[in-house]
């Protein structure tokens, strides 16, 4: 079993709104869940295109209808179930989703011997 590191109570995640994370207290949200048709996603904070911070402030990180990731810096769009950019300057690429689990309550984040979370691939998202 992966090692992980707690990030909230699953019913802190709602339909249509992010979280942002510091897992690793670094003194930013290095990372951020979402729930998504009834499916958890949990993504690196950083956007494609120049790898900074997505949100606006604090949990802001989704469209105001709740469909898409939005990257505040330019406007890339992102889907909320595969990470793919659908729109912006990174199209056609995508948030790194991590590996996560989901136990007697809690959202986890599986980390690595190193104390790094695992990233999932392109293929596997929704099969974790
Ligand atoms: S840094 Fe995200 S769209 Fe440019």
């Amino acid at each position: 079993m992966n090692r992980s590191v707690a990030l909230c109570p699953l019913d802190q995640l709602k339909e249509g709104r992010a979280l942002g994370f510091d897992p690793f207290r670094s003194g930013n949200d290095t990372v951020f869940a979402l729930l998504h048709r009834g499916e958890v996603r949990v993504y690196r904070n950083s956007c494609p295109h120049l790898d900074v911070r997505l949100e606006y402030r604090k949990n802001r990180f989704l469209s105001a209808d709740g469909q898409r990731v939005i990257c505040y810096a330019h406007g890339a769009q992102f889907m909320p179930d595969s990470g793919e950019c659908v729109f912006g300057p990174c199209l056609g690429q995508s948030l790194t989703a991590f590996k996560f689990r989901c136990e007697e309550g809690l959202l986890l984040l599986c980390i690595d011997p190193f104390d790094q979370p695992i990233e999932v691939s392109r293929d596997a998202i929704g099969h974790i």
